[in-house]
């Protein structure tokens, strides 16, 4: 049952129709602005965004990145006109950040500060932002915009702190990192700070030799990286360093001679003080190292753990969630020294993997040296102390039997009942080996898994609530009966508003969606969804149309990111790799296909000055 409890709101808009143009389609009586595209200034010392891709990569330093996705705005004093927004930047797109692409010769980068541009263009932005005569605007020079980029110093905390297998040349503590890459989905804790996610961190390293088991699980390339920064370093030049270490190839006596051990320091939830100028970013290694896609709070009480769900957004990879040792107090929400705060609840826990039974049970599963493997041995056995499970977290999780899922995505948690959704974003390659909750072969569309949390840690029950689908899809494939007004794939982005609106964004890749809709986000609100019994129910085909189009985003791009201001009036959503967006009012550069794409936030309100959505 959903507890007796009753839904607050209803939705207060029409599904829109599915749209593929250059621009952002709201409902009727909603407007949608543009705010922080890629390149806007956060300080004087970044010259202003030019079409031309001639930005320096000290100017990108200063600026907003790229590829917006994850993020979250964060009230100052609880203004819902004034805040700062942190904006995740997954990757980048070459070809649109420099005036001719990137530029190299026989696999070789020739250009250094092309390599620094596009490390500058990666990480997260903090940004002041504020309403004025009812437009929302970057603040430009405020004390609290700030970047932290690949570059960036970060402190390591948690089991890997000080570990040995974080030794490298440039740190021989083991307690720094130097920057974040590939920062996909995002959180928030529930002490005010921002928790980004690394997700396909692998590829941007790569090890010819020594690779540990660690290394080949997550995915370390033994030949290839993605933007072959170290080819970027000198002969013992100034640079050598700061690039050098893409290439984590042993080439030392020992770690502390060589970047054997960079990577280790990445693939792990992030915790930023936005409030707090200068603040150090600190990598919370008790939450697991995998390609996180997002970082998501149960619902709390007081007295009790606080518990973070995460998923590896792979194929065939695990749900994790971490449970706190401390219990939690709700004066801590009210702390100024955030990170401490984060240092009690986020560094001594217990990091557990799902396994979902066949019945709608599931298992939660202790990734700690004691806890059994199917091969009859123990993870201590196996993988090693609590240092080796954190830092192999993958095979510790394959060791213990846990559920290859759909590629989980991200994780919202209904304040009204603590039900939490995951997406599962598709998984072509499931050709057997279906199980329950991954129930469809060469899943093209995706599906959203729900659970509740059981009578103890180790236990929770599970349904589906939705699967995507094309409308004109056979009865066996539409199993949740969506029409033109809803068909989806590829749910990706989720969030739920206090309301209890399920907020649901796309990064489709079914030709059969993609072919009558760009990208979007949808809304249901799941509590509204009961029986004559008052339990919830899934989407079906009698109760679909609850599940509403709101958004549909410009050609080629992703819709990612979700956040709003305390009285729900502005919604704030990331448009990523858009196709030829925003500057489409230039007619003449729009003909031309020559529109310098730019990933951008836009903001939704609604004209009458009221809530979004109902
Ligand atoms: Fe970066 Fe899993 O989406
Ligand atoms: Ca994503
Ligand atoms: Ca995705
Ligand atoms: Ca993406």
């Amino acid at each position: 049952g959903n507890g007796g409890n009753e839904p607050s709101v209803t939705l207060g808009f029409n599904s829109i129709s599915g749209s593929k143009t250059d621009a952002c389609v709201v409902p009727p009586g909603y407007s949608a602005q543009v705010l922080a595209p890629w390149g806007t200034p956060l300080n004087s010392d970044a010259s202003p965004w030019q079409a031309d891709g001639s930005n320096t990569g000290e100017d990108q330093a200063n600026a907003v990145g790229m590829h917006h996705d994850g993020m979250s705005y964060f009230p100052l004093n609880g203004s819902s006109t004034d805040g700062l927004l942190c904006i995740n930047h997954e990757y980048i797109d070459s070809g649109a950040l420099h005036p001719n692409g990137p530029s190299e010769e026989n696999g070789i980068r020739t250009i250094v500060d092309e390599v620094r541009k596009e490390i500058n263009a990666h990480g997260v932005s903090v940004v002041r932002i504020r309403k004025e005569n009812g437009k929302w605007n970057v603040v430009e020079n405020d004390s609290l915009n700030r970047r932290y980029t690949g570059f960036t110093e970060m402190d390591i905390a948690g089991p890997l702190a000080g570990s040995d297998k974080l030794v490298t040349k440039y740190d021989g503590t083991g307690t720094v990192a130097r920057g974040t890459f590939n920062n996909c989905g995002s959180g928030e804790s529930p002490w005010g700070t921002f928790l980004t996610c690394e997700e396909n961190w692998p590829g941007y390293f790569k090890k010819a030799s020594g690779r540990t088991a660690a290394d080949e699980r997550v995915g370390i390339s033994s030949n290839n990286n993605r933007y072959r920064w170290e080819t970027a370093a000198g002969d013992a030049s100034e640079v050598d360093d700061e690039f050098a270490r893409f290439d984590a190839t042993p080439s030392g006596a020992s770690a502390g001679d060589d970047y054997r051990n960079e990577a280790n320091g990445h693939g792990y939830v992030v915790e930023i003080d936005p409030y707090t100028a200068n603040s150090r970013a600190v990598k919370r290694t008790a939450l697991g190292r995998f390609r996180h896609e997002c970082v998501v709070y149960g619902k709390l009480e007081a007295g009790q753990p606080v518990t973070f769900y995460s998923g590896h957004d792979g194929r065939f990879e695990y749900l994790y969630k971490y449970v706190s040792n401390a219990t939690w107090s709700p004066s801590d929400a009210n702390s100024n020294n955030r990170l401490e705060i984060g240092d009690k609840y986020l560094n001594d826990g217990t990091l557990y993997v799902a396994k979902f039974n066949e019945n709608g049970a599931g298992q939660w599963i202790p990734l700690v040296p004691a806890t059994a493997t199917t091969g009859g041995s123990t993870l201590g056995n196996d993988i090693g102390d609590q240092e080796d499970i954190i830092l192999d977290t993958i095979s510790a999780a394959d060791a213990v039997g846990a559920t290859p899922m759909d590629r989980p995505e991200w994780i919202a948690v209904d304040p009204v009942n603590g039900a939490v959704y995951l997406t599962l974003t598709n998984n072509t390659q499931r050709t057997d080996n279906t199980n329950a909750a991954n129930p469809r072969l060469n899943n093209a569309f995706g599906h959203i898994i729900r659970w509740m949390e059981g009578g103890n840690a180790e236990s929770f029950n599970w349904d589906i609530f939705v699967f995507g689908s094309a409308d004109d899809a056979d009865a066996n494939t539409n199993l949740s009966g969506l029409t033109a007004a809803n068909q989806f794939a590829s749910p990706d982005g989720l969030v739920t508003d206090p309301r209890g609106i399920l907020w649901i964004q796309t990064d489709n890749g079914a030709d059969e969606v993609t072919e009558e809709t760009n990208d979007q986000m949808l809304a249901v609100i799941p509590s509204n969804l009961v029986d004559d019994d008052n339990n919830l129910e899934t989407v079906t085909a009698s109760n679909q149309a609850e599940l509403r189009r709101f958004f549909v985003g410009p050609n080629g791009c992703e819709v990612t990111g979700c956040t709003f201001t305390p009285d729900l009036k502005n919604f704030f959503v990331n448009i990523q790799h858009p196709g030829n967006w925003p500057d489409t009012d230039n007619a003449a550069l729009a003909t031309a296909g020559d529109v310098r794409p730019r990933a951008a936030t836009v903001v939704i309100t609604k004209d009458d000055g009221g809530e979004i959505g109902i």
